[in-house]
């Protein structure tokens, strides 16, 4: 199965970046994660939907393509950042292309603080309902993080399992609601 990573922040040292290319790792054979960088999307404008930018379009694209979605953000001001938002508002439209309904997601997050986005994970769960996303069960929400990376590598023996455990529970979904 194909997994498109997306990443709330464009942070060229992003540990939520880091979650994704760790997740990539640990995905059991047959399964692929894909990042898309959201760096080159615009502002969402009504007036753009005349004529789609081609980095909407290839969101839409990829979207359509994947099997799943994996988001992971950090958390800016108890809610989710601005990039992953308007990220999903262009893929709620059908200008951009996506087909967001029924599409199986996880959401995996991380902060330096304790709670490690799970304020952010709160409103997300609320839009991604609103857009009819299948969300996998259980949280993965790494408190400390800066304890848990060297660099941007993930380095936690315990956050891996975990974020194994919860890549296992979006395979799982998947499986279940494949057409
Ligand atoms: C504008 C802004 C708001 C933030 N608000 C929060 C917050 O509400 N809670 C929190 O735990 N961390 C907050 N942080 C710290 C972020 O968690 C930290 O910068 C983030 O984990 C970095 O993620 P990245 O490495 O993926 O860029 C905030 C950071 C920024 C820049």
């Amino acid at each position: 199965m194909n997994i498109l990573g997306l990443s709330g922040s464009l942070r060229r040292d992003s540990r939520s970046t880091a979650l994704l290319r760790a997740a990539s790792e640990l995905l059991p054979d047959g399964h692929s994660l894909t990042l898309h960088s959201l760096s080159d999307l615009p502002f969402f404008n009504g007036d753009l939907e005349d004529d789609v930018p081609a980095s909407v379009r290839a969101l839409g694209q990829a979207i359509r393509d994947a099997d799943a979605l994996l988001l992971a953000s950090p958390e800016y001001n108890h809610s989710i950042p601005a990039v992953l938002k308007n990220a999903l508002d262009w893929a709620s439209r059908k200008s951009s292309g996506a087909e967001l309904r029924g599409k199986p997601v996880a959401v995996i997050s991380q902060s330096p603080g304790p709670a490690g986005g799970a304020r952010m994970q709160m409103h997300l769960r609320e839009v991604l309902s609103t857009l009819g996303l299948r969300r996998s069960p259980g949280e993965f929400a790494a408190g400390s993080s800066n304890q848990r990376f060297e660099g941007s590598e993930l380095v936690d023996p315990d956050t891996r399992e975990r974020l194994r455990g919860h890549l296992a529970s979006l395979i799982t979904l998947t499986e279940e609601t494949a057409p």
